[in-house]
């Protein structure tokens, strides 16, 4: 117990490493335990895992909460529940807040929420990354509805930083209520294996209300939300693998919306031609294939850092390089519901497209799209109005758009797919393309129907006709006729032309036209 103030400098300086240090263990040992016996780093763990060795510069070390109601005067930590401060990933600077869950379960109050706009507002100032990491209990409940508008006020920030600077949130451990939407607002959200949880009420509640008894890792863990839900964009298997993931997922992204992702030094040769892409499309045109062995010999390195991996699998989404310059990179997945576009894919492509077009990722898109998916569980869901976001977004995309048809381009999913009649700038396709408004089969079921009905041979007339229209529209040279595609290629061609085409587009300019914003159908 302190007697008396410090008075010579020497005690001034003791004065400040005892409370420095106090602030360093504002959570009790048993709280620290108790954290790491749940498999979770404590919030000043993780902060340090996550930026450069050395790198965090603290801020608001000292604040404390000023509530007195409910014996909270009696415990005043310093720092509250929450480590805001900023450093460097890979030398490029970060802002960053951890909440901590062994001060008051991490749960957000007053100046716990200042903390955070302080470190969010410096973030919007100097135009660099927000990394939030959540491990909370959520809205303090002995400060009330304080609490709640301190949330309203993370939200707004969140909101006015969407499109600006890049913002992921790390889901560490619980995150309940209404404090799941900050991180909804976000670019891109992580979860870990077994030790996260998201939800808008718990198993209780919603046993109580539906009869459902989910546990908490059906409900809202990290598997659910990365496959059923698409909440998450990735699940890691443990808190070091999302760090980890999180360091290497910012090296795609600019700090800011004025900047394009940082070029690296390429380690792969821009002329490199790969005979195996020759052999990816196979003969069958009802044959699946993966789609990631079309993309991985074209990028740098065969590097594809897929986002959204385990969601709407249909298609793919996921970033890599070339020649060094950061591209998203977009791909039906004929391995997928033969890669057909649905709602949920509609969604997961529509809000990669935007997201990379916000902060001047350059698109590339792989198409081999059989058209949307029919049927009445699609229909009444929306497909209409979800498949027009992938078309919106594309549309509305001015960063470079670069498409290469594989085999099928289908109808409307044709258009949809990044095609030249959605602004792309430079359009290719394989030999093996096949660009048509359907399938050959239904195709002459509907305009051969009476001929077929009338016909003494149906079967060899059905036959020659789908024959006769494969010649004529299931390949590139119909869309090439009309310049909907610039160039038919050889697969193994496409690492080059994709590399010139990217680079010819460094200098785009696409101004859209003045309007307070657009309406895209949500
Ligand atoms: C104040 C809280 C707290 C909260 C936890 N604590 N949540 N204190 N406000 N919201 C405290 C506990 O009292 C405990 O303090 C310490 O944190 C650790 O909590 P435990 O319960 O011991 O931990 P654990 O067993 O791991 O359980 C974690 C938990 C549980 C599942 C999160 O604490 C819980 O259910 N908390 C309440 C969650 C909740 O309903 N929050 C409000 C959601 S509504 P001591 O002193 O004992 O160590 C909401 C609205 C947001 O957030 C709206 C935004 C618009």
């Amino acid at each position: 117990m302190r007697t008396r103030a410090p008075e010579t400098y020497e005690e001034k300086l003791a004065r400040l490493h005892e409370l420095r240090h106090e602030a360093l263990h504002a959570g009790s040992d048993q709280a620290v335990e108790k954290q790491h016996a749940k498999g979770k780093y404590t919030a000043r763990e993780r902060v340090q895992k996550l930026l450069d060795p050395g790198s965090f510069q603290e801020l608001d070390t000292f604040v404390r909460h000023r509530t007195y109601d409910f014996g909270m005067q009696k415990s005043r930590p310093w720092g509250d529940a929450v480590i805001t401060g900023h450093g460097t990933i890979e030398g490029r600077r970060v802002c960053v807040f951890s909440q901590d869950f062994t001060v008051f379960g991490g749960s957000l109050g007053e100046v716990m929420a200042e903390k955070i706009y302080k470190v969010m507002d410096l973030a919007a100032k100097i135009g660099c990354p927000l990394i939030g990491l959540n491990d909370s209990g959520g809205a303090r409940i002995q400060e009330g509805v304080v609490s709640l508008g301190a949330y309203g006020n993370v939200f707004v920030r969140n909101v006015n930083c969407s499109g600006v600077i890049p913002q992921i949130s790390l889901i560490m451990g619980p995150c309940a209520g209404g404090a799941v939407y900050s991180p909804a607002i976000t670019d891109f959200v992580f979860m870990v294996k077994e030790t996260s949880h998201m939800f808008i009420t718990g198993p209780e509640v919603v046993k109580t209300v539906t009869g459902e008894e989910p546990s908490f890792e059906e409900l809202g863990g990290a598997i659910s939300h990365s496959t059923k839900s698409g909440v998450a964009h990735f699940a890691s298997e443990d808190e070091d693998a999302c760090l980890q993931d999180t360091r290497y997922l910012l090296s795609f992204l600019p700090q800011n919306n004025l900047e394009c992702p940082p070029r690296v030094q390429p380690t792969d040769d821009p002329l490199r031609q790969d005979p195996e892409l020759d052999h990816v499309v196979p003969d069958s045109p009802n044959k699946p294939y993966d789609m990631r062995v079309a993309i991985r010999p074209v990028v740098d390195d065969g590097e594809f850092f897929e986002v959204h991996e385990n969601y709407a699998r249909n298609v793919v989404c996921g970033f890599a390089r070339l020649d060094g310059r950061a591209v998203g990179v977009v791909g039906n997945q004929p391995a997928q519901l033969a890669g057909v576009l649905d709602i949920d894919s509609s969604v997961k492509a529509a809000r990669f497209v935007r997201t990379c077009d916000a902060f001047n990722v350059p698109l590339i898109t792989f198409c081999d799209v059989p058209g949307f998916l029919p049927g009445t569980t699609q229909e009444w869901g929306g497909i209409i109005r979800h498949g027009a976001k992938l078309l919106y977004a594309y549309t509305e995309a001015t960063v470079p758009k670069i498409t290469i048809i594989t085999r099928k381009a289908y109808g409307g999913a044709y258009d949809v797919m990044a095609s030249k009649h959605l602004l792309a700038d430079f359009n290719f396709a394989w030999p093996t393309a096949e660009v048509a408004v359907m399938g050959p089969e239904a195709a002459v079921n509907v305009i051969y129907r009476r001929d077929l009905a009338s016909s003494p041979t149906p079967e060899a007339r059905r036959e020659k006709l789908i024959h006769d229209y494969k010649a004529h529209f299931a390949n590139p040279y119909a869309a090439a006729e009309r310049g909907y595609i610039d160039d038919v290629i050889a697969p193994h061609e496409t690492r080059p032309k994709v590399i010139t085409a990217l680079e010819t587009l460094q200098t785009k300019r696409a101004p859209g036209p003045k309007r307070k914003h657009g309406n895209i159908p949500l």
